[in-house]
Order: C-alpha cells, then structure tokens, then sequence
C-alpha cells in the first residue's frame, strides 16, 4: 500500500472551520499529523452575528482526539489576524484553505447592494486578505499549498445566486494568478467547486441526499492538493459524493473575419457564426500566452502579402485529415544572409569560445592565420524565417499558432562556411506531421554562396496543442535522431556558460525576450530568462569539433540534435561523446543537476585521409569539374527540350582515391535544367557513385556504364532504369 500522506510539522488554516466543509477539513488534517488554526466567525448562514461556539466545538473535537489545534473567531475580512493567530501558535503557516462563506441569495433585480457587497467582503476579499497574509511567509520558507472554494454556481450560473456566482467565480480568477505568482516558490493554487450536505445546502437539498453527501467526500481532495508532494497547481476541480473531476477551458478553431485594408462588419461575423462556434477540432488553452499567441497568429497572417480568406470554412477544410495540402512545400520568399567577420566572432563568443582556450583564438581573432567560422554558424543563416514569426505566413497551418518548440536540428555543410560573405537562402515546408499533442513542422533551409550550395538545415518545429486532426505522424523527409550508444562516454568536455550567455548569444539574431527579459521568462512559465537551444547546441558542437576534429572545420559534415531541456545561464554545459567511426554520438547535460538538454545527437565528421580530396586545390584537379560545368553551359541553350526528354534527377559522388571528393546534381526535371555541385535540393532520382576516372572513361565512350556497372566500378541508387536517359547526354558530350 502506498504509504498514507502526512502533515506532520505543518501549520494548516482552515477558514469557517467551525461547521459543515470546513469542520471535515480540520478533523482530517489534524488526524494526518498537522497544527490546525480553526478560523470561524460564527454566526448564521446570511452571515448575521458572531460567537466563538462554533470554532471551539472543532478545536475541542480535535484535541479530545490527541491532534494539535487552536481557535480564531475573526473575520476572514481581517486577515492579517487570523493568520497571526497561526504565527504565534505555531510559528509557521504553511496551508490555507479559503473555506469561509454566507449565502445571501435573490433574484438579480433584488440583490440589494448590502447583499452584493458582504458576499463579496465575505468571499473574495476574505479570501483574498487571508492569502495575502500567508503569501511572504510561503515565499520566505518555498513552500505553501493554497485552496479557494469556488462553486458550481459560479461556473455555470444559478439562479438566484447572482451575487454569490460572482463572487465564486472571482475566486478562480484569483486562483489561475496566484498558481502562476507562487510556482517558482513552490506555493501552489487550486480552486475546488465542492457539493456538500451542510447548513448552506440544507434548504435547497432533499435530507435523505444531504445525508448521502458528506463533507468527508470532499476532505480527502483538499488533503491532497494540500501535500507537499502534490505537484498540481492552478487546476479546478468538482467534487463531491466520492467523485472528483478536473476542468478545462476549451476554444474552439474559430474564424477570421477580417480582411487586409477591409473594414471588420458584424455581417463577417454573422455569416461566420457557425464556424466560431463550431468545436470540432478544438484547442484546449492553457496560459494566456496561447491565447495572446494565436490573436498574434491571426494578425501577422492578416497583415502579410497574401492576406486572408474570409471564407475560414475552406481554409479549415483544407487543415482536415487529408493532410495540410497547402502548407507542404510552402516556399518562403528567398532571402539572403550577410554577415562580416564581425558576425562570425560575435557568434563563437556567444557558444562559448573563449580566449582561454589557445585553439580557439581561430575563432574569435580575425587576424589568426587559420581564422574559420563556426560551421554551426550555419544554422543563423537560415534560420530567418522561424525568428521572424515566418510561420505566420505558411498557409492551411491552423490559425491557432500556440506554444512554439524548436524539437529538433539537422545541419549539413558541404564546404566551410566563409568567414564573411552573403549567402542566398530558400526555405521550404518539407511536411507537417500530426503526433497528437502536436504538430511537427519540417522546414528545409537551402543557403548558396555563389551559386554553390554550401549548407541545408532541418529545422523541426513543435506547434503544441494545434494537432489531433488526423494528418500522417512519419515522413521520409525527417532526418532521424539516433539514440546514443550504451555504454560509458569516450569523451566529456564541459564548459560554464556566463551569466551573460543568452545575452551574448541573442545579439546573432534571435531576439526573443524570452531569453532576456524576466518578466517575459515568468510570463512563459520560467523561473528565469532561459538559454537559446541553438546556443546549447553550439556549445556541444564546439566540444565535439574540439575533442575529435583538433578544430578543424573542414571535417564537420553534419549535425543533428533533440532539445529536451532548457538552460539557464550560469549553468555548467556537459558533453557526453562517443566515437563510432566518422559518427561522434554525444548529449548534453546540466552538470550541475544530470538533466539531458540536447538527447540522441550526433556529429558526422569527414574522416581525416578524406580532407585533401575536399580541398579546393584537389577539387581543381578533378577531370569531372570540366565536364558538369561543360553540361550546364550547354543546358543553358537546349535546357527545356532535354527536360521534357528526361524528366529525372540526378546525383554525382565523384570519388578520387577511395574518398568522396565531390557532389554534382544534374537536374533535369525542373524549369529548364540546371547543374550544380553538391548533393540534389529535395530529392535525387538516380544517384551514381564512380571515380572521376572512370567517369572521363564513360563520358568518353571508352567504358560502357552497363558494364561499369555490373563490375562495380559505378554504383548507382534509385531509379537505375533512367540512366539510359542520362546516356543521350554523355554520348552527346563523347561526340564534342
Ligand atoms: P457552512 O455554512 O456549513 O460553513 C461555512 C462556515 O464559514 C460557517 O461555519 C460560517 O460561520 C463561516 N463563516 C462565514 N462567514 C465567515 C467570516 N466572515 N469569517 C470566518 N468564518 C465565516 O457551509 P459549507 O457548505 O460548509 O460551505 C463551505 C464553503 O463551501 C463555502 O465557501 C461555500 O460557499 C462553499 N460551497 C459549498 C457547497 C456545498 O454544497 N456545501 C457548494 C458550493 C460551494
């Protein structure tokens, strides 16, 4: 059995302990062990009169049974006293149950404002005095569990309860704040609707049913939201009978019934009606921030070039479970990203490049001999349309862009990043997955220098709360985590980011105030302003790029990473890696209290015999180069014919001594043909492997790729039967 919940050395207060809810209350907790303040008035049900019987009774009861309690016959209007009572008992006050309450009912047009205003003083302000009272000395020990009591009444409405509902539901209000203020001293909030037999209920409740609901039905949910290991905060509960339930709120998709430069008529929002009111595929909102997050949504949506629909009905149809048709494959507007050296050194620093370290003076001195960029600097150059809300723009995602998570990144280089320059990028939707809680958005980013791709980025994006519509959970466009290997690291290497860590890092271009501003941080949840995921992933990146590649960025090939956890800076960044060829599998940890913050991560490296294929100076002793460069200048002329002819494309890895030495793309399916190095952008039909000897021999006539091919020589993957087609244009070039 599990072991029972104890209140042993705490302080509890019950307010209108003296009867009916609040008596179970205090009989339970002292029983369990805690110190109990009973708080009671005592005077009748309208809150007429006063007498210090009814709080004595409860104490009487409670030490005849061994427990420990005192009495206090004040107002919960004073609070400040009924709390005191508590301090000098007891020294402490660690539980507060707003239990206190009068009836005072009448049908609306009779509440008379006396009536109004006592279940007001009585209700809201006694609860809210009392708290208020208890809240510094909570803070002070990090520690406090408050309840308010609201009432079905107040949820749903009952006649003749105007004032009362009023009152009641106020208390939410107060509740939902007060979870949010208390979380990070660990005082928590939760507000319960409870049915009870008691005098309140007495008139309106048959005898036999008030029988049958005891207020001891209701104890031991209070008892429970009240313990120091209850980790619930800022819920609603009813209760009562023996039965508890949780409420929610939930919103349903609703609709845009503004237009771009149109004025917004009550006629939009009638002829939308059905819709704002239609709950299929409803959210459930959480924080205020979803709810300000999506209004942000539907504006930036409204406000960008291709404005809005005001028909939503189609718009949501298309979000339906045959999938997000219009927003895969989603072509952001190109962008370019320059940046000087200026750029390059702010952003080492930002990842923790420091000169204390000798190897990284390449880094973060211009005048170094061997001065690099960062390869992870190529995630900043891609990354424009996530930080400055792009999302917004992709059409047929769901209006309701809630909390955005950055779930996971994929870099790949294709050649070291210059140390300045001015790179075009083009980001597209790859696909848009529905996992339930979620969607996962796929953003491919594409970034050329001169016209040579030099990097892609993967870019995996969590909207939570805006899945559940039925579209597909996988796709072959994800680059996959991998899970590290089990058994001990080959390798750790830790670094204490600064206290200025996000602050540093931020000024590379991701400006969110969530790493900056407190107020925003505790707005989001946090206790204080958080780490960027990116800045932790630069982090490990550069330990991996250290410990297995002596810094040396023409052997970073690849990255992909899982953000699990944030950072706050000031925290130790520990590195994890394990070696498995050119694979360096690692994650990353807080030192300071072992939570994984980046999971199933890896490096792929260039393997070092492969480095002088790569250079530039190797790459010109390629025979190929001549020929692709060739090809595309002949495409130029009969470009479109041949794409009409061959519709394919096609991926090169020219080899020389073994290693890859370079990747050339034949595009002959899109536009009117186009040839460029590095692997295909999207996908490759046919991908042949071959030295760039044996390739000459092909394109000569001297070797026949059938025969190639079945020798081994040419390796090909994909599509083979379209080689043939490739062949008209290798024969063709044999004839020049
Ligand atoms: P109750 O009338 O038996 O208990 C309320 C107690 O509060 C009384 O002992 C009263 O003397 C005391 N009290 C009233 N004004 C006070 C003040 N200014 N300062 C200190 N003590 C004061 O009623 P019951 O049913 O136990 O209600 C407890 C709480 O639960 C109330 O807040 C009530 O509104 C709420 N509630 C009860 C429901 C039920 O079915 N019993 C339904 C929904 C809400």
């Amino acid at each position: 059995m599990a072991s029972p919940l104890r209140f042993d050395g705490r302080v509890v207060l019950v307010t209108g302990a003296g009867g009916g809810l609040g008596r179970a209350y205090a009989l339970a907790f002292a029983e369990r062990g805690a110190s109990v303040v009973v708080n009671d008035l005592g005077g009748d049900f309208r809150g007429v009169g006063k007498g210090s019987s009814a709080a004595d009774k409860v104490v009487e009861e409670i030490r005849s049974k061994g427990g420990k309690a005192v009495a206090n016959y004040d107002s919960v209007e004073a609070g400040e006293k009924v709390v005191k009572t508590a301090l000098d008992a007891f020294g402490r006050i660690d539980v507060v149950v707003n239990n206190a309450g009068i009836l005072r009912d009448g049908s609306f047009a009779r509440i008379s404002d006396e009536d109004w205003d006592i279940i007001h003083r009585v209700h809201l302000r006694g609860s809210f005095q009392v708290t208020r009272a208890a809240w510094d000395h909570m803070k002070k020990q990090k520690f406090g569990r408050i309840i308010m009591t609201s009432s079905a009444s107040g949820i749903y409405g009952n006649f003749g309860q105007a004032n009362y509902s009023a009152a009641k539901l106020g208390l939410l209000g107060l509740s939902n704040t007060i979870a949010l203020e208390g979380k990070k001293s660990n005082i928590h909030c939760n507000t319960i609707a409870p049915t009870a037999g008691s005098r309140m209920t007495q008139t309106v409740m048959p005898e036999d049913l008030l029988e049958t609901l005891k207020p001891d039905y209701v104890a031991p949910l209070v008892l429970w939201l009240c313990h120091e290991s209850c980790e619930e905060n800022g819920g609603l509960f009813e209760v009562g009978g023996g039965w508890i339930g949780k409420l929610r709120w939930e919103r349903s998709l609703g609709a845009i019934v503004r237009q771009k430069n149109q004025p917004m008529t009550p006629e939009g929002v009638k002829a939308n009606w059905k819709k704002i009111c239609d709950f299929e595929n409803a959210t459930k909102p959480q924080r205020i921030q979803e709810s300000v997050g999506s209004i942000i949504g539907v504006i930036s949506k409204i406000d960008s070039d291709g404005g809005v629909s005001t028909n939503h009905t189609s718009h949501a149809a298309s979000t339906a479970p045959s999938g997000f048709a219009g927003a895969i494959g989603y072509k952001f507007p190109p962008f370019s990203s320059a940046y000087t050296e200026l750029e390059t050194i702010m952003y080492a620093l930002g990842v923790g490049a420091s000169v204390k370290e000798p190897k990284d003076m390449k880094f973060i001195y211009e005048g170094s001999s061997d001065f690099s960029c960062l390869p992870t600097f190529g995630v900043i150059i891609a990354q424009r349309p996530l930080v400055r809300g792009g999302l917004g723009e992709v059409p047929d995602l769901p209006v309701s862009l809630e909390k955005v998570l950055h779930g996971e990144q994929y870099l790949e280089l294709y050649k070291p990043l210059p140390r300045s320059g001015n790179l075009k990028c083009e980001a597209v939707i790859a696909d848009v997955l529905d996992k339930g809680s979620g969607l996962v958005i796929l953003m491919d980013v594409y970034s050329y220098f001169e016209k040579e791709l030099i990097c892609y980025n993967q870019f995996s994006v969590f909207l939570v709360g805006s899945g559940g519509i039925g579209g597909k959970r996988t796709s072959d466009k994800v680059k996959e985590a991998v899970a590290v290997p089990n058994r001990p690291p080959d390798a750790v290497l830790t670094d204490v980011t600064s206290l200025n860590q996000a602050a540093l890092y931020r000024l590379s271009g991701d400006w969110n105030p969530l790493h900056i501003d407190p107020n925003f941080s505790s707005f989001a949840g946090f206790d204080k302003p958080i780490l960027h995921g990116l800045c932790t992933f630069g982090f490990s990146a550069r330990h991996v790029l250290q410990k297995f590649a002596d810094n040396d960025v023409s052997r970073f090939k690849a990255i992909k990473v899982r953000f699990s956890k944030p950072v706050y800076p000031g925290q130790t960044i520990k590195t994890e890696m394990w070696k498995e060829g050119n694979r360096i599998h690692f994650q990353t940890k807080i030192h300071e209290t072992g939570d994984i913050v980046i999971s199933n991560a890896y490096v792929d490296l260039v393997p070092a015999s492969g480095i002088s294929a790569k250079t530039s100076s190797a790459r010109e002793e390629l025979q190929s180069t001549l020929v692709f460069e060739e090809i595309g200048r002949r495409l130029g002329d009969i470009g479109r014919e041949v794409v009409k002819k061959v519709d394919a494309v096609f991926e090169w890895h020219i080899t020389k001594g073994g290693d890859t030495a370079a990747k050339w793309t034949i595009d002959l399916k899109n536009g009117s043909g186009k040839v460029y190095q590095g692997p295909a952008v999207g996908s490759a039909d046919t991908t042949f492997t071959l030295s760039d000897e044996d390739f000459m021999e092909v394109v000569l006539g001297k070797l026949d790729p059938q025969k190639a091919f079945f020798s081994g020589r040419l390796k090909a993957r994909g599509n083979i039967l379209l080689s043939q087609k490739l062949q008209m244009i290798l024969k063709d070039y044999a004839k020049l």
